[in-house]
């Protein structure tokens, strides 16, 4: 397979504009495409926004690269060599999509998911060509996480799986390839086990929200962006991994549920940054500042990781 030069990147919310902003600098032609002509427009802000912080990051910027907007789903789709889906998290929109974009893309065009963890032979079922699907999942954000998590289908073929492998490589980002499909993929997994012991923590009074975080961000978060699990088990030594494990891991949380006192804030309305409060409060002028340190802190963080 030659090398991708054009993509396109349908949705244009929360992880569209980075991924978009992310494949530009490496010198492919990016189509962006949304069906809301507002997200559409939000996304030129967000696109320059996210080229500052590439700016930050010292990513270099590759020749032939540049971002376009287009409103009409089949010109942003001409002549792609990947379709970059980032769309909403529901199966029936993303495979009746993919069903309709089949007749306006090449038959080498692939479509690459950004699904959180819907498996590519579900998405690619009822296909012509559905080896051409595959998960090609972003960490949020897009522009600043450098791993994506490769997850090819029953049907994928070989060069679909090594074109997303070089392309993620091509962006400067590590290719982590799942050998099989599983629900929520592997980030996912691991995140999600994480968040059901600190809400069973919190549910059960062990502690409260703010030494949960402490404890968490310094204790293991800060530790393990230099010393990841597996090595922190050699590091920590098996002797006394497998004692620990031998008690602990009778008493972890095994709730098949969600946490009451997330269920009862969400009840309530209270969803977060994006209704001003969740967990915790915020106002408006917090919510920059939050973004901007946050920002700032994941790139000084991966430079001194790189
Ligand atoms: N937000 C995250 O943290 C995150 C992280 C990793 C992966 N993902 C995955 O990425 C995908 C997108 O998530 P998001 O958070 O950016 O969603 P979002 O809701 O912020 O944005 C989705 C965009 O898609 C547009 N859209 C809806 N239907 C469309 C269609 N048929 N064609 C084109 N555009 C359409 C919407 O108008 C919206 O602007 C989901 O599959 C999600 O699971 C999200």
């Amino acid at each position: 397979m030659t090398e991708l030069s054009r993509a396109t990147v349908l949705g244009t919310g929360t992880m569209g504009p980075g991924m978009g902003a992310v494949l530009a600098r490496a010198g492919l032609q990016v189509t962006l495409f949304d069906v809301n002509p507002e997200a559409l427009e939000r996304a030129q802000g967000m696109v320059g926004m996210v080229e500052g912080v590439l700016d930050r990051l010292e990513v270099p910027k590759r020749d032939g690269g540049g971002v376009s907007y287009e409103s009409e789903r089949a010109a942003a789709l001409d002549s792609t060599d990947v379709v970059a889906e980032a769309i909403p998290e529901q199966l029936k929109l993303k495979r009746q999509t993919f069903l309709e974009i089949e007749d306006e893309i090449s038959p080498e065009t692939i479509i690459a998911s950004n699904t959180s963890g819907i498996p590519a032979t579900k998405l690619a079922q009822g296909l012509q060509r559905p080896e051409r699907v595959i998960g090609w999942h972003w960490s949020n954000p897009p522009h600043l996480i450098p791993m994506n998590e490769i997850i090819p289908g029953e049907q994928t073929s070989p060069e679909v799986t090594n074109a997303i492998q070089q392309l993620t490589r091509r962006i400067g980002y590590h290719p982590v390839t799942l050998k099989k499909e599983v629900p929520g993929f592997v980030e996912n997994r691991v995140l999600y086990a994480i968040m059901r012991e600190c809400l069973a923590l919190v549910d059960e009074g062990v502690i409260d929200l703010e030494g949960l975080d402490l404890n968490v961000k310094w204790g293991i978060g800060y530790k393990l962006a230099v010393v990841p699990p597996i090595q922190l088990l050699d590091m920590a030594g098996l002797d006394i991994y497998t004692s620990v494990a031998g008690y602990l891991n009778r008493d972890l949380s095994d709730e098949k549920g969600v946490s009451k006192t997330a269920a009862d804030l969400k009840d309530k309305g209270r969803l977060g940054i994006k209704t001003g409060g969740g967990f915790f409060d915020y106002t408006p002028e917090r919510i920059k500042e939050l973004q901007q340190q946050r920002a700032a802190a994941l790139v000084a963080v991966r430079k001194a990781l790189d």
